[in-house]
């Protein structure tokens, strides 16, 4: 499979639209985002949708201790204070300096609590992308790193979002890169020496170098866009961060180190290109789009372009969580999905549609399994021994969560 496949999958959002009749505006619950920090202002067509979510979750509330008084706020980056900006660098600092809880023999290269969470991602790669479990896995495993900073290493707040649709026009003018050392996430990566090391070959030039995925039964290359960085971060407050798991998508087989999980010091490297950065993707349209007519349960609408924003380190499905920022993008993906599911929770929260593997290609330790689709009722593997159901990453305010995108 390639680019073409890829591109249309990863960008577009087609497929299963579950339409729903917005009743009489509804009135705002929650404060609404004004923007503090600049951006493009949300346009009526998503406050509609944001309000409703509202509205709904919080008249949904009662059982299980989740109440009105007591639902986390999960704010976007723009909005927050500089003190609790500066306290979230310094939780995941914390997390980055603490030991590693995965099993040694699973992964050598897992180093600390971070790497905790690299690990499972590339272990369930193939599982949980392209597939129906990617919006109710990557909600638990966004809820575990939030949890971890907050128990772990004391932060106060909630997990931020990075709001790709107000910054569409250019998404470096978010406060996420404002090249604060202590209240942003740094800035591009060094240019790449020499420059343009893709390599010779079809769709595989001096802007584009073609990657393998492992583990899926037939050769699966990604064409990764190259950009304008491609070295290490200098600024900010990751410049010295030093990553261990990973590559693991390249550009050729790796069967001594397939998965990445021997360690591989190195820096944080980052490439944004504008072609991702900025214009056409990830606009307000695109997220008022994605809210009011998301694939039901989707298997992954825009998450490609997300991780291309940042390049390098980000840049393939297996290990984009290397880069601290990861977590932010993604969190704006679980906000989508969840204003998708407020506008109907009774027919929305337990949707979901896709295969239970990477575009339903069979996984290369089971050839001959076929492609099936998933169900509400299979086991999600979340690392350390936390296997939930695949419906208990679906509600934000039950099963022990309790928050709301605001
Ligand atoms: C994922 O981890 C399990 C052990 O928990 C291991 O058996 C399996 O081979 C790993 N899969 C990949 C793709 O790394
Ligand atoms: C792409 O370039 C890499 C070097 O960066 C090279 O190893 C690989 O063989 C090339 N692939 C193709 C299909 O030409
Ligand atoms: C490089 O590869 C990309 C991706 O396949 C393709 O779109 C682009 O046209 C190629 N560029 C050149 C200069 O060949
Ligand atoms: C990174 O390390 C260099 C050299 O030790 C040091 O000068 C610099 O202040 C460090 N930067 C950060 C953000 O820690
Ligand atoms: C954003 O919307 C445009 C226009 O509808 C579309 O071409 C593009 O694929 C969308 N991008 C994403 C990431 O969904
Ligand atoms: C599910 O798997 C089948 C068979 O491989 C494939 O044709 C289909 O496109 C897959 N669906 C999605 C949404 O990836």
């Amino acid at each position: 499979m390639h680019w073409a496949e890829w591109a249309t999958i990863a960008g577009g959002c087609v497929a299963m639209v579950m339409p729903v009749v917005v009743a009489a505006p509804p009135q705002p619950q929650c404060s609404s985002t004004s923007p503090l920090g600049g951006g493009i202002p949300m346009p009526a067509e998503f406050q509609v949708l944001q309000d409703r979510y509202h509205e709904q979750i919080l008249g949904s509330l009662g059982a299980q201790g989740c109440t009105k008084d007591s639902i986390a706020k999960r704010r976007s980056w723009d909005d927050l204070e500089d003190e609790t900006r500066k306290d979230y660098i310094r939780a995941v600092h914390c997390l980055a300096n603490k030991p590693a809880l995965t099993d040694k023999s699973l992964a050598p290269g897992a180093v600390n609590r971070l790497d905790d969470f690299t690990y499972i991602h590339i272990n369930q790669t193939n599982i949980i992308h392209q597939s129906g479990y990617l919006l109710p896995w990557h909600r638990l495993f966004l809820w575990q790193l939030e949890e971890a900073l907050r128990n772990e290493c004391g932060y106060e707040d909630y997990l931020p979002y990075w709001d790709n649709a107000r910054f569409s026009a250019d998404q470096t003018k978010s406060r996420v890169w404002d090249g604060n050392p202590a209240t942003s996430f740094g800035g591009n990566g060094a240019p790449r020496t020499p420059p343009g090391n893709g390599g010779a070959g079809p769709n595989n030039n001096s802007t584009f170098q073609l990657l393998l995925i492992p583990g899926l039964v037939i050769d699966f290359w990604l064409p990764m866009p190259l950009g304008t960085g491609g070295g290490c971060v200098m600024t900010g407050p990751f410049a010295n961060l030093t990553l261990t798991l990973g590559p693991v998508a390249k550009p050729t087989r790796d069967p001594v180190n397939k998965y990445g999980y021997l360690p591989t010091p190195r820096c944080l490297a980052r490439s944004f290109d504008p072609s991702y950065t900025g214009g056409a993707s990830l606009t307000w349209e695109n997220a008022t789009t994605a809210s009011s007519n998301f694939v039901k349960g989707s298997s992954g609408c825009g998450t490609g372009s997300r991780t291309l924003l940042l390049g390098a380190t980000a840049r393939t499905p297996f290990s984009p969580t290397n880069d601290p920022v990861f977590y932010l993008l993604h969190a704006q993906i679980d906000r989508l999905w969840a204003i998708w599911q407020g506008q109907d929770l009774q027919e929305r929260t337990y949707a979901i549609a896709g295969n239970r593997t990477f575009f339903g290609i069979p996984l290369d330790y089971a050839p001959e399994v076929p492609p099936s689709l998933a169900t509400i009722e299979d086991t999600m593997e979340m690392g350390l021994e936390f296997r939930p159901l695949t419906k208990e990453g679906m509600p934000m305010t039950e099963f022990g969560r309790c928050y709301i995108y605001v």
